[in-house]
C-alpha cells in the first residue's frame, strides 16, 4: 500500500474499503452540494503569509476548549453511524482521540452507546443531542451523559428537520443495512469491513433502541428522524436542557451572526459556526465565510468554534486567524476510521497537526496564542 501523507489519501481508501451506502452517507451534502463544496473551496481561497529568520524552536498547538486543554484546537465532530464506517467505529474513534489529546464526541445517532463507549475509554467524552419530540427521553439522555461522565454537551441546533441528500434516498440508507441483492454484493467487495460487522453485535443505534417507548426496529434513518426530531425546538429548549445538564455547554449549528448574538446571551460557553458540513441548508454561506463576522459580533462573550471544510492543518490555522478557538472535523477522522480503524483516526490526527504546526512555524509562530488575521496574505 502506498504510504499515506494526506488526508485525500484516507478518502480513496474508506471508498475502497467501506459500502457504498455509508462512504456516500459521509462523502456528501444535500441537494446540489454547493455549500457542501464551499466549505473546502473557500478554505482554498485563503492565502498564508509566509515570514522567515523567525526562531521557530519549541513549537506547541496546545489550547484549551471550554477551559479543557487539548493538543490542539481539534475536536472529532458528532457524527451519525461512525460505527457503520467500521465495526466498532466510535469506540476506535474515542480511544484514538484520547490518545493524542482531543475531545471526541458522541452523537446521539452512533451505533454504540453512550455506556458502551463509557466502558471501553479512560477520559471523559463529549455528547452531541439532538432534541426530539419524546421530552422525557431527552431528559433521560442528558442524564446519561451525565452519569458516563461527559465533560461537555454539545446541542446540535441545525437540525429539527432533514436536508435531503440524493445519495442516501437511492442508496436506501438504514443501519444496519437492508439484506437486499445490490447491498449483498457491495459488502461481499469489502470483506474487512464485512468480518468486522460479522465480529460485533454494535449494528443498530445503541443510544436509542431499548431506550423509546415502542421503538425497537428503526427502518429508514431518514424516516424515523422526520418523526421523531422536533420541529419546535426554540432558544427555550437551550434554557431547559442547559439546567438539567448543569455542565459546559456548546451550541453547534449557528451560522447567522443575529443567531450567534441570541446563543451569547444563553450563557453557553462555545458556540460552533457550522453548515453541518453542508448537509442540510444547501446554498448557505461556507462555515469558513460566516465566521469572522460572527467572531467579531460576539468576542469576548462566548467561545467562538467553527466546522466544515477542514482537511489540513493549514485549514485549522486559517480558522484560528479568523477567530474560531477552536475547530470540530468530521470526514477527516470518519475516512481514516473507514480507510484503516482506529490507526486511521490516528493517522488523520496526526496529519493535521503535523501540517499545523508547520504551517504555524512558516508564518512565523510558536505558539497559536500569538497567530491572528495577519498570517493571512492580503493582495
Ligand atoms: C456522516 C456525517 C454524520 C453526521 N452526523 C451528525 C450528528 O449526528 N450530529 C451532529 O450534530 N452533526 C452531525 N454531522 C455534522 C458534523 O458534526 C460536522 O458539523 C461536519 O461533519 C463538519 O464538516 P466536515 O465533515 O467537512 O468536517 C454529521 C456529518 C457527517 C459527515
Amino acid at each position: 500500500m502506498t504510504v499515506i501523507t494526506c488526508i485525500e489519501d484516507l478518502r480513496r481508501l474508506a471508498q475502497r474499503r467501506v459500502p457504498r451506502m455509508f462512504y456516500d452517507y459521509a462523502d456528501s451534502g444535500s441537494w446540489t452540494e454547493s455549500t457542501y463544496r464551499a466549505n473546502e473551496a473557500d478554505f482554498q481561497a485563503l492565502r498564508l503569509r509566509q515570514r522567515v529568520a523567525v526562531d521557530m524552536e519549541d513549537r506547541s498547538t496546545a489550547v484549551r476548549m471550554v477551559g479543557q486543554e487539548v493538543a490542539m484546537p481539534v475536536a472529532l465532530a458528532p457524527t451519525g453511524l461512525t460505527g457503520m464506517q467500521h465495526a466498532d467505529g466510535e469506540i476506535l474513534a474515542a480511544r484514538a482521540a484520547e490518545a493524542f489529546g482531543v475531545p471526541f464526541t458522541l452523537s446521539t445517532m452512533s451505533i454504540c452507546s453512550i455506556e458502551d463507549v463509557a466502558a471501553h475509554t479512560t477520559r471523559p467524552f463529549w455528547f452531541q443531542l439532538y432534541v426530539m419530540r419524546d421530552r422525557g427521553f431527552i431528559g433521560d439522555l442528558i442524564d446519561r451523559a451525565k452519569a458516563a461522565h461527559c465533560s461537555a454537551l454539545m446541542l446540535t441546533l441545525d437540525l429539527q428537520i432533514l436536508g435531503q441528500r440524493h445519495k442516501d434516498l437511492k442508496n436506501g440508507l438504514s443501519a444496519p443495512p437492508r439484506l437486499t441483492l445490490r447491498n449483498l454484493l457491495d459488502m461481499a467487495s469489502k470483506p474487512r469491513w464485512s468480518l468486522g460487522m460479522l465480529g460485533t453485535r454494535r449494528r443498530g443505534f445503541g443510544n436509542i433502541i431499548g431506550h423509546v417507548k415502542g421503538v425497537d426496529d428503526l427502518g429508514s434513518l431518514g424516516e424515523w428522524t422526520a418523526r421523531q426530531f422536533d420541529p419546535r425546538l426554540s432558544w427555550d429548549d437551550v434554557a431547559w436542557i442547559q439546567q438539567r445538564w448543569g455542565g459546559p455547554l456548546i451550541l453547534k449549528g449557528i451560522l447567522d451572526v443575529e443567531d450567534a448574538r441570541l446563543a451569547a446571551q444563553t450563557g453557553a460557553q462555545a458556540l460552533v459556526v457550522s453548515n453541518h458540513g453542508g448537509r442540510q441548508l444547501d446554498g448557505a454561506p461556507s462555515a469558513i465565510a460566516a465566521l469572522p463576522g460572527i467572531a467579531e459580533a460576539v468576542e469576548g462573550r462566548i467561545e467562538v468554534w467553527m466546522d466544515g471544510g477542514i482537511r489540513s492543518g493549514q485549514d485549522v490555522l486559517k480558522a484560528w486567524a479568523l477567530g474560531a478557538r477552536g475547530t470540530l472535523i468530521g470526514r477527516p477522522f470518519l475516512y481514516g476510521l473507514g480507510a484503516l480503524g482506529q490507526a486511521g483516526v490516528t493517522r488523520a490526527l496526526e496529519i493535521l497537526h503535523k501540517e499545523l504546526d508547520l504551517t504555524m512555524a512558516f508564518c512565523g509562530h510558536r505558539r497559536l496564542q500569538t497567530v491572528g488575521r495577519e498570517v493571512l496574505w492580503q493582495a
